[in-house]
């Protein structure tokens, strides 16, 4: 049992009072980004050890919720992710665009878009990688559809506006194809309703476009107007972040479980499309924990983490839970680097279990900090009301059950934030 399961539960940090609409307050709403935090975590917890225009950083932004959190708090906000549409999506979440150029930008797409649906013809000018993936995953009525939308969008001479309409595109991949509803397991429905491409894509414009209103007027304008100073986001690796040596003064985190590589999978739709996806294994290696790296004389600078590969040791997964641990040292020996005396690391991790082992994050995560430099300043114990990670989820299928069948069982009802001072 985890020596951090005592530790009573905080309900004040469950922000159970809050709504969808609250949580997807300004550009939140833009994506369905699987395994995000909360904004209004996030902004707690940078409210709570940050000033205005300190350096705080994510190096695993996901859908850049710290870095959007960051910016509207008046912060410097540092993000990197791995993953193409992750850095994509953070990048449109932080840029505040100009309404009526988005306005216009809208209906030239909507007089093109609905002509062509008059008239049938698909134009499809930009060249498309990985068509047979496309075409396992789409059916060729609504491909056609999509392929006449992405390549008008592809069109837009405004990168900033261009990427806000990839985005919108990429949110209706998902049920615009045949991937089984509420999956997280690349699965087909060939019995899936059918949706029509172009009125989805549409109504996602249109709500974002709203929500980029919101932005632009809850953004502090000192911020608006000097966004590249404020604003670094970055396709790249946690252990590599951009930025100076102990400048910084707070993490504010929730890093990838040992199954990360399954991000690949689950952003696949729109990887394929952005012709980022070319072979699914090879890319899955990027993720913390999937390198196929022989760790065998690593020091993890954790008893617990030692414990547990021990524990699992004729198990197949002990290989990549010791990678996994291995990875996110190095990532905390980055982020030492980073911050300054004083500054914190906030990381939000739950535990998880394989074949009977408890794999308790949480505790090693603060064994190696403690190792490399820092001290426990709080763990917080919370409650997960309304994460969008199930509790249990059927291995087969990917979708959510109440039973607990198969060997991998996910569980997060109650996760940790431990909040670690650099000394
Ligand atoms: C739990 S999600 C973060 C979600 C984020 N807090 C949010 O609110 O959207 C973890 C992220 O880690 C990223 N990741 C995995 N391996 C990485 C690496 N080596 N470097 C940077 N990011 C990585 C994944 O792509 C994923 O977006």
């Amino acid at each position: 049992m985890s020596k951090l399961t005592p530790i009573p539960i905080d309900y004040s940090w469950a922000f159970s009072d809050k709504t969808i609409k609250d949580t997807s307050y300004i550009t939140h709403g833009y994506y369905t980004y699987p395994a995000k935090f909360i904004p209004q975590l996030a902004s707690k917890l940078i409210n709570d050890y940050s000033e205005k225009n300190d350096i705080v950083i994510d190096p695993f932004m996901g859908s850049g919720t710290t870095i959007v959190e960051s910016l509207v708090n008046s912060r410097v906000g540092i993000g990197t992710d791995i993953n193409e549409i992750a850095y994509l999506l953070s990048k449109v979440k932080t840029t505040a665009l100009n309404t009526s150029e988005l306005t216009a930008a809208f209906d030239a797409l909507y007089d093109e878009l609905f002509l062509f649906a008059s008239n049938g013809d698909a134009h499809t000018e930009i060249p498309i990688q990985n068509m047979q993936r496309i075409d396992y995953w789409f059916l060729p009525s609504q491909k056609k559809t999509l392929l006449n939308i992405f390549s008008k969008i592809c069109l837009i001479e405004n990168a900033d506006v261009k990427d806000f309409f990839l985005i919108a595109f990429a949110q209706i991949l998902k049920s615009c194809s045949i991937w089984l509803q509420k999956s997280v397991k690349p699965t087909r429905d060939h019995n899936k309703k059918k949706y029509e491409p172009i009125l989805l894509f549409f109504q996602q414009a249109k709500r974002m476009i709203k929500k980029n209103e919101e932005f632009n007027k809850i953004l502090p304008n000192e911020v608006k107007n000097n966004i590249e100073r404020y604003r670094t986001v970055e396709y790249g690796d946690s252990r590599k972040l951009p930025c100076k040596s102990e400048t910084a003064k707070l993490i504010v985190s929730s890093p990838p479980y040992v199954t990360s590589y399954e991000y690949a999978d689950l952003h696949q739709l729109p990887l394929l499309w952005f012709g980022h996806l070319n072979d699914l294994s090879n890319y899955r290696k990027k993720y913390i924990g999937s390198a196929y790296r022989n760790r065998d004389d690593i020091d993890l600078k954790s008893a617990t983490a030692d414990d547990i590969i021990s524990k699992l040791n004729k198990h197949k997964k002990s290989e990549e839970v010791k990678n996994y641990f291995a990875d996110m040292l190095e990532t905390f020996m980055e982020i030492r680097r980073v911050l300054k005396k004083g500054g914190k690391a906030c990381i939000v991790i739950g535990n998880t279990e394989f074949n009977g082992v408890q794999i308790l994050n949480a505790e090693v995560f603060q064994e190696q900090f403690e190792n490399i430099g820092f001290r426990t300043d709080k763990v917080i114990h919370r409650e997960i009301p309304s994460k969008m990670l199930p509790s249990t989820r059927n291995i087969l299928t990917g979708q959510f059950t109440k039973k607990h069948d198969g060997d991998l069982k996910l569980a997060y009802p109650t996760e940790y934030i431990i909040v670690m001072e650099k000394l």
